[in-house]
């Protein structure tokens, strides 16, 4: 099975280096027409320039593919809409986009200012509902609609010093779960990855060894899987040096406690048995836990019925 983007239309965000310049690369030299968007500021957000969107479209010009620059800042709802207009009004339409767009202003908690938090927030979580927002439109009304959000693993298992980076990652993956169940019907797929490479972002934090396996490169296939046509969705996928893996969040079955023994000790009694992963269970909604939780108390209760009768 080849995965083509012929007559596709993709919108990546933060393209002009990187991972996003990586992905956009690879949609062009499949078919796709893509508009490459990047302020152009430094690591931590600061300047801004669509000087490197251009690099990235002079690149894809260069081997015959199509692609437009749009020096647009992702923390601006008008400037999403802005290059959604244009996308519109030169390709006609918008199948695919690709939230990738970053900055890292990594502090320990205690030392970080609320400035710098809502700044990382700002990029990557509000950053993302923005783009996602000025497409949504767009792709209710074609029927069809692929969307990729760049979560990381500093979002789902924590890093040191990345408390701004981490919640607004992990809010990459709420966004993901909500926006899969109000896109399906309109034929709109929404999903994440996970990635670990070597770009501008990462490069003082890690060694030449590392390094050498971590190429944007490795992180695309996984990418463009998830903004296929065959696409799954509510789909996360870590993505790095080779390997290629899904991130999911499960809960554990859990213990039932009943009436009268609901107590703080009887939570501490059951910790292992609460915290336990053996048959744990991978919830499809968040009404299929209630669902789940109440039958439970069902099933004690006519249990317990049936003892006394
Ligand atoms: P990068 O720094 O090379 O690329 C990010 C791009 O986003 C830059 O070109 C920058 O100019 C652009 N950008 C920043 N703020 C913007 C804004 N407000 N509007 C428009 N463009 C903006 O970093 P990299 O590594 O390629 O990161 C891409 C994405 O992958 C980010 O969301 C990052 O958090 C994520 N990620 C990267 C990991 C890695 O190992 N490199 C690990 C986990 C996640």
């Amino acid at each position: 099975m080849s995965i083509s983007f012929e007559n596709r239309v993709s919108i990546v965000t933060g393209a002009g280096g990187g991972l996003g310049r990586a992905y956009a690369l690879e949609l062009a030299a499949r078919g796709a027409k893509v508009v490459i968007n990047d302020f152009g500021g430094s690591r931590d957000g600061s300047g801004g320039s669509s000087e490197a969107a251009e690099k990235v479209v002079t690149e894809i010009r260069a081997k015959g593919g199509q692609a437009i620059a749009d020096g647009g800042n992702v923390t601006s709802f008008d400037d999403m809409q802005a290059l959604v207009a244009r996308t519109l009004a030169e390709f006609g339409r918008i199948d695919v986009l690709i939230n990738n767009a970053g900055i890292l202003r990594d502090k320990t908690f205690a030392k970080m200012s609320t400035e710098d938090f809502r700044a990382v927030v700002d990029v990557h979580l509000i950053g993302s509902a923005n783009a996602t927002k000025a497409v949504w439109e767009a792709m209710r009304a074609q029927g069809y609609g692929r969307i990729l959000m760049t979560s990381s693993t500093s979002g789902v298992y924590g890093n040191f010093g990345q408390s701004n980076y981490g919640a607004a990652k992990a809010g990459l993956i709420g966004l993901m779960n909500v926006l899969h169940f109000e896109g399906a019907r309109y034929g709109i797929k929404v999903n994440a990855v996970l990635p670990t490479a070597a770009t501008r972002m990462t490069g003082d934090m890690m060694d030449e060894e590392m390094l050498r396996h971590l190429a944007p490169e490795n992180v695309v296939p996984a990418a463009l899987f998830l903004v296929g046509e065959d696409a799954p969705s509510r789909v996360a996928l870590l993505a790095g040096a080779g390997t290629v893996a899904r991130m999911a969040i499960v809960e554990s079955e859990g213990v039932y406690l009943p009436a009268g023994k609901r107590t703080p000790e009887a939570v501490a009694e059951a910790f292992g048995t609460i915290s336990s992963l053996d048959g744990s269970i991978e919830t499809e909604a968040g009404l299929a836990h209630v669902d789940r939780i109440i039958a439970n108390a069902r099933t004690a209760e006519a249990l317990a019925a049936e003892i006394r009768a």
